[in-house]
């Protein structure tokens, strides 16, 4: 599709994406990290880009290419991608965060490389900032959309998750189901919005899925103005 095909909603909105795993260094060679791809919210940022809107797309380390007419900021850390997404949210209106953010970080990184010692080995670690929650305390203008990966009860505590993070949306991917979540070209989710609606996002490309929700961030949005 081409920027240029459909009058959208989207056109000349300040858009930003956060995707991708972050990365916690444990020393210089070591780190935690996790399985995302980037792959969905580099779909959600190409989509948004096509439909016409500014894309700020904060991407952790993603092997993925910069999709046309997006503007990417490369980050390692939670502690960077709060920093970042935090300097661009106030011009948001609209704030998807795709990210599989790290919720620990080891409490020491340390300068040298380890040397092996002992049979086994306890790394003390910490909590990260939550940046979705942080965003949701601060929320003005910007409709916030989070994502909830969960393997078990993924309605219930994707529903949580909305309410806690005072989000707009949140689509839930229940990464137990064959197709969805993590590191596969397709998903399968289901969106719930604050207003109370609750639509099934069913197995499709992450492109097809990025569509979706912008159709329904926009019916969302219509039923605000109303
Ligand atoms: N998130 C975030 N900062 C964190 C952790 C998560 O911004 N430190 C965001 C993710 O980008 C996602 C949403 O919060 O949009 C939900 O992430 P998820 O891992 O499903 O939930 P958590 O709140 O971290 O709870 P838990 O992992 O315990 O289920
Ligand atoms: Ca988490």
């Amino acid at each position: 599709m081409d920027a240029d095909e459909s009058p959208s909603y989207l056109r000349g909105k300040q858009i930003v994406v956060t995707a991708g795993p972050t990365r916690e260094s444990l020393d210089p060679v070591r780190f935690f990290t996790n399985r995302s791809s980037g792959k969905m919210g580099y779909a959600i940022a190409e989509i948004a880009a096509n439909l016409g809107a500014h894309v700020t797309l904060i991407s952790g380390p993603s092997p993925l290419d910069v999709p046309h007419g997006v503007k990417r900021i490369d980050v390692e850390t939670a502690e960077d991608m709060y920093k970042e997404v935090l300097r661009h949210y106030e011009q948001a209106d609209i704030v998807i965060k795709a990210a599989a953010v790290a919720d620990y970080r080891p409490k020491i990184t340390f300068d040298q490389k380890m040397k092996k010692q002992e049979e086994s080995l306890v790394v003390e670690m910490e909590r990260t900032q939550d940046i979705l929650k942080a965003l949701g305390e601060k929320k003005e203008q910007q409709y916030l959309v989070g994502f909830a990966a969960e393997t078990t009860n993924a309605l219930q505590y994707g529903k949580e998750k909305l309410d806690r993070k005072n989000l707009d949306a949140v689509i839930i991917n229940d990464v137990s189901q064959e197709g969805a979540g993590f590191s596969g070209d397709t998903n399968e989710a289901t969106f719930i919005s604050k207003q109370g609606r609750v639509e099934q996002l069913p197995l499709s490309s992450k492109r097809q899925i990025a569509r979706q929700l912008f159709s329904l961030i926009e019916e969302e949005l219509k039923g605000v103005e109303q």
